[in-house]
């Protein structure tokens, strides 16, 4: 793994209040071949913010974020980032031959990495499947084990790629609650890939759009969480479903009212 590549960008980890950032890219270019897919990328995310990225399928999300891991080689350029990282992937990615602790405790070392393995497994609300298998693991089970691998690291930046792309819409929606808590709680900066608009703006303090390499728009989202699918909300989700050139469509007339409503997935607008 190509670690030492990035800098950090906050040695002294000045808190949030200071506004410094805790990732920095400064006009990125990664190419495939004869394919450049980020192609002159800035981005800037303070310490402590929780970011989400838009993006049209092969827009390089996923390529940013593995460079922001420290997967990818930068070449020398101005990238950016806390030390201490972690992904979480749309797919736990747990070994099925560890039991669902030791895939926490992963590259862990010391006496108590038991412990804090499940500590980590509490806070998902998983300690009681400690000592199973990941096979026996349901798949949001399987995705809140993969965010206690992440937090047991306290990173202090956490990466997340579609994490709940693959989850039914309830178990999302306790997934939103439970990641919103950790993020309150150890206050590390996130950047969230995801395809639903709805998610993006229920979850973020900003949601950036991706396209031809670059950051193409950016919306802060400053309402009160819970987020309401109110009319703010609505005014938001129209303009960046126009910078990902999709229609909003009007909500269905149905039995659950929207105005008002807390979020509920079933309505969200996702992009492919
Ligand atoms: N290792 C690689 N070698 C060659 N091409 C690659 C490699 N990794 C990514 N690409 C190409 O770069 C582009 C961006 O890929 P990336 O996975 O970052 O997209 P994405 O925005 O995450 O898409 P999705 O929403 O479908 O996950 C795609 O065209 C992909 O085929
Ligand atoms: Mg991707």
């Amino acid at each position: 793994m190509a670690q030492p590549l990035i800098r950090p960008a906050a040695p002294q980890n000045p808190p949030a209040a200071t506004g410094q950032a805790a990732v920095r890219v400064r006009n990125f270019i990664r190419r495939f071949g004869a394919v450049t897919v980020l192609d002159g990328l800035d981005i800037e995310i303070r310490r402590g913010e929780f970011v989400a990225l838009l993006g049209r399928s092969g827009s390089g999300k996923t390529t940013l974020l593995r460079t922001l891991a420290g997967l990818d080689p930068v070449d020398g350029q101005d990238v950016a980032a806390p030390p201490a990282r972690a992904v979480v992937f749309q797919d736990a990615r747990l070994l099925p031959w560890k039991k669902v602790w030791r895939n926490v405790a992963l590259g862990l070392s010391g006496s108590d990495v038991r412990a804090r393995a499940e500590a980590a497994l509490r806070e998902v609300g998983l300690d009681h499947r400690a000592d199973a298998w990941p096979s026996t693991l349901s798949g949001g089970e399987a995705q809140r084990a993969s965010l206690a691998r992440a937090l047991v690291r306290e990173p202090g930046l956490l990466l997340l790629d579609e994490p709940f792309a693959a989850v039914d819409a309830l178990t999302r929606l306790r997934m939103h609650e439970l990641v919103l808590s950790l993020w309150r709680r150890h206050a590390p900066t996130v950047l969230m890939v995801t395809h639903d608009v709805d998610e993006a703006i229920a979850l973020a303090d900003r949601v950036l759009v991706l396209d031809n390499g670059r950051i193409a728009a950016e919306e802060r989202i400053e309402l009160d969480r819970p987020r309401a699918i109110d009319s703010q909300f609505q005014a938001i989700r129209t303009r960046l479903l126009g910078q990902l050139g999709v229609q909003a469509r009007a909500p269905a007339p149905d039995p659950t009212p929207h105005e008002g409503a807390l979020l509920a997935f079933p309505t969200g607008e996702i992009v492919a």
